[in-house]
């Protein structure tokens, strides 16, 4: 698995998320810690507050094949600088996998480096896990 492989299926995953209320289309590729890619997109409602990011979307997707530990994220968008993940999905992301490293690319190919412990520092865990 290298860099590429997990942003072209990011990139093709962005394709098909559903946008029609921002017109904001994201894409997500997890890399497991089992070797396989899970994608995501998010996917928006006419109730504006059920939209779902494609960062959580691609951990659901993940977690429902039974992988629940991650080695990287990829997040593509076609904004500059490129979108990086929203605090809910920081705080869901360090649940599986505090430590995770995130590539935020665009489709100008512009690439952020970025790694969980950064976005999210001090975050809250619980004990009961
Ligand atoms: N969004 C994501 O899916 N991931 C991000 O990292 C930033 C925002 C989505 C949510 C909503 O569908 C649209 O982008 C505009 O906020």
């Amino acid at each position: 698995m290298n860099d590429k492989m997990l942003i072209e299926a990011a990139c093709e995953a962005q394709s098909n998320a559903y946008a029609p209320y921002s017109d904001f289309k994201v894409g997500a590729a997890l890399w497991g810690d089992d070797g396989q890619i899970y994608t995501g997109v998010n996917v928006e409602n006419c109730s504006h507050g059920l939209t779902v990011c494609a960062e959580r979307s691609t951990v659901s997707n993940a977690v429902s094949h039974g992988c629940k530990s991650f080695k990287k994220l990829v997040i593509y968008s076609s904004c500059s600088p490129p979108a990086t993940p929203c605090g809910a999905c920081r705080q869901v992301l360090f649940e599986f996998t505090p430590d995770l490293e995130i590539l935020c690319v665009n489709n100008s190919d512009e690439t952020n480096h970025y790694t969980l412990s950064q976005l999210l520092p001090d975050a809250f865990r619980s004990n009961r896990h």
